[in-house]
Parts: C-alpha cells; structure tokens; sequence
C-alpha cells in the first residue's frame, strides 16, 4: 500500500516529503501541475528543506506525480484511473490548502473545503480504506482569547478572525461528517499552530507566515523616509515613527520550527481504529507577541509599534501597517493555549526533548529566511 501526499509542493508537505522520504518511503504526490513541472518545483522545495542528497537524487524512483484539480469530482480524474489510485493507497497526508488569511472566502470554500471532501471520496473509493491524516490548524479556534483550547474542541461561538480560520473549521467539520457515515473511516487530524523555519530560503521556495511578514518589513525598511512623507507623519526625536496595533500587552502567539513539527506530525500518525482523532501540533511555550515585535523592529528600526487595546480611530499610517502584518495585528488580542496531551506522551515516548521557547534571535532569522541576498538590505534606512 501507498502513500499519497497532496499539497507537496508547499512548505508544509514539502517537509513533511521529505520526512517520508528520508525514512525511505515512496510517495505519490497528488499536484494541479503537470507532472514534469511539478517534479521541478518539488526538488526546489525539498531542497530548500535540507533534504539529504540521497532523497534529491532519488526522486524519479520515490516520487510518482499525479495531475489532479483538488475541487474537482473524482480529483478531475477520469472514473478509472481515480479507483485505480484510490486502490493504491494506504495513507493519504492532506496538505493542500490555500493559506492566505484574506483570501477571497469563496476561493478558500473551494480549496480547502471541497477540496478535503475530494480527498475523503478518494479514501472512500480505496480498496484499503486509506488512513486519511488530515492538516487542519490550531487557528480552527478562531476568535476565542482566553483559556486552555482542547484538542477535541470544535467549536465556532466566538466567531473567527479571518476568512481562512473559518474555511478550515468547515474542512474540519466536513470529515467528522464523513466518518461518520461508514464505519470503516479513519482520520487523523493534525492542528499545527504558526509554522517558521530560520533557514535562509532559496528565491523559489514555498514561504512561511514570516518569510512573508520579513519580505514586507523589508520593503518598508527601504521605503525609509517616503514612508514618512505618504502618510504625511512627523519622526520623533531621533527620526522615529512611533504607531499604535490592536492587541493585549500579554498576547501570545504558538509558534513552532516546522523541523520539529514535521516529525512530530510522523510521531503522532499511528494504525488507528475507525474514527476521528485530533493532536495540536504545537509548541509546549507561547512567544509574547511583545517578543515577535521586537524582531520587527530590528527589521524597520526606525518603526516602533506598540499594542494597545484602545485604539481609536487608526491613522492611514496603522492601518497600512495592519495590513502588512495581518497575521500579528489579527493576533494580538489572543492569550489562549493549547492542550498538547498527545504530543507530550509521544515525544515522552521516543526520548524527544520539546522545542526551547523561542528567542528574539531565532525569530529574527526566520523573518529574514525569505530575504534573497540581490533583495536584502543590511540595514534598514532611515526617514
Ligand atoms: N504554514 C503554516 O504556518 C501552517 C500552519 C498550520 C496549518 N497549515 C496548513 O498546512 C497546509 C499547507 O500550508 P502551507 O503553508 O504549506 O501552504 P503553501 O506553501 O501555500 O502550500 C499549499 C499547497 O497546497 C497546494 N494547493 C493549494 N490549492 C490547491 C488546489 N486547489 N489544488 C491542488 N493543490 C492546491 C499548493 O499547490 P501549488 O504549489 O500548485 O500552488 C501547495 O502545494 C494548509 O492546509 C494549511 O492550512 C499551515
């Protein structure tokens, strides 16, 4: 039996590949590109991971591109060659996805949601009953600020904080309905909170939530003074900007090296009875956000931000930066933590230290991995 992994040429299941590879699997990667193309832009991501260099120059032989439409019946397979795929497998990882917080909501329904119920109906159409493992995210939550989540919590009273939070609650509710109308349905499903790596990444290789942030402070950096003059603002004192984020002085965001996480996802993916089981995938320790904003800053020094919870009418100027930073403006009102039960017994289990809480240091570098050198400025001009 076989493994297939869709969304392999992402971040997440390019490491999560590569992790399978390198524990000498073969994988069937389920890509909207042609296979040729999608060959080449695997080997970039793998590479990009640190892959070892048996697993680069194996690929032919491990890898199996299949071209497939996520949204589609039947993947956009004709009905024959769809069973004969299905009839292959044993375990389907299910990586794909779109992530972009804001992207449009009837775009993220068709990724992410119909796109998980394409790959149910191909568990559902395997001989073997493939294990479906099943990437979801800890954000599932939503607008919940408070409190200790559970991993079996699925719940949408406190609303969600962005399009893409709650397309992938729908997904999660989707195969809790699909398990449950047959007897034989296995899911994992698997709840990363924000995944980050320092490594320097290549031009073309999938970004992470901060390489995008890092690549945005950094044209800000370079702005320098017309930043300034667009938002009609006066420096302070030594040529400083000073702008005011929503958010709580104690927020907190989970964030957690996708090194780590992308073996403890292989951890925590055993044979399994029928039915639904949830782990967050997370780091046992919350970065303040107050610590992640520091990092920023050392990106654009002459920007200070501050959070507040009151905040009144935001300038031009704060609302520019808001959008720049979706992802941390969004987030910092949020003190909740999450439950990890099932990963502090499975790395208990095979001898695995859990990750140190994140340094200024660490977080720097992951915001500065997406910078190319030709694009990096070492240091940030100011107004
Ligand atoms: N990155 C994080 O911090 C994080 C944290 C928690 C959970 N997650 C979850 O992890 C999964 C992957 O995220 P990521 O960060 O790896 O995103 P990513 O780098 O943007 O990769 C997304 C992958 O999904 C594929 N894909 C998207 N829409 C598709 C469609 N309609 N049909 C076929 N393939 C499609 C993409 O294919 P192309 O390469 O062809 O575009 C790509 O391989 C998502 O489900 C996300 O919710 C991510």
């Amino acid at each position: 039996m076989e493994i297939a992994v869709t969304g392999a040429t992402g971040f997440v299941g390019s490491h999560l590949s590569a992790r399978l590879l390198a524990g000498g699997n073969r994988i069937i990667t389920l890509v909207r590109d042609p296979p040729a193309r999608a060959m080449g832009r695997l080997a970039r991501a793998l590479h990009a991971t640190g892959a070892p260099r048996e697993v680069l120059t194996s690929l032919p032989q491990t890898v199996l591109p299949v071209q497939v439409c996520l949204d589609r019946p039947r993947l956009g397979l004709e009905g024959a060659a769809f069973k004969r795929l299905a009839d292959r497998l044993g375990t389907i990882w299910h990586c794909a996805g779109l992530v972009g917080l804001d992207t449009d909501p009837s775009q993220l329904q068709r990724a992410n949601v119909q796109g998980t119920r394409q790959v149910l109906a191909l568990a559902a159409a395997g001989v073997h009953r493939p294990h479906v493992v099943h990437v979801s995210t800890a954000y599932v939550a939503g607008a919940r600020r408070h409190g200790l989540v559970g991993e079996d919590d699925l719940d949408a009273s406190h609303g969600f904080l962005t399009a893409y939070e709650e397309s992938k609650y729908r997904a999660e509710k989707a195969v809790h309905e699909w398990v449950l109308e047959a007897a034989d349905r296995r899911v994992t499903i698997l709840r990363p909170s924000v995944l980050v790596t320092d490594r320097p990444l290549p031009p073309r290789a999938p970004r992470h939530p901060h390489a995008v942030l890092g690549a945005r402070l950094n044209l800000t950096a370079r702005r320098g003074a017309a930043f300034g003059r667009r938002f009609g603002l006066h420096p302070i004192g030594d040529g400083h900007h000073t702008l005011r984020m929503p958010g709580h002085v104690d927020a907190a965001l989970n964030i957690l090296p996708i090194e780590y996480a992308t073996d403890a996802m292989v951890r925590l993916v055993r044979p399994q009875d029928a039915g639904v089981r949830t782990f967050h995938v997370v780091h046992p320790t919350n970065t303040p956000v107050a610590t992640l904003m520091d990092a920023m800053h050392e990106m654009v020094p002459w920007l200070h931000l501050h959070l507040t919870e009151q905040r009144f009418d935001p300038s031009p100027a704060e609302l520019y930066v808001e959008t720049l930073s979706a992802g941390v403006s969004r987030y910092g009102g949020l003190r909740r933590r999450y439950a990890r039960g099932a990963l502090d017994a499975a790395d208990d289990h095979h001898g695995i230290a859990p990750p140190a809480p994140l340094s200024g240091d660490y977080l720097l570098a992951t915001l500065r991995g997406g910078l190319t050198s030709a694009r990096a400025v070492p240091a940030a001009t100011s107004p």
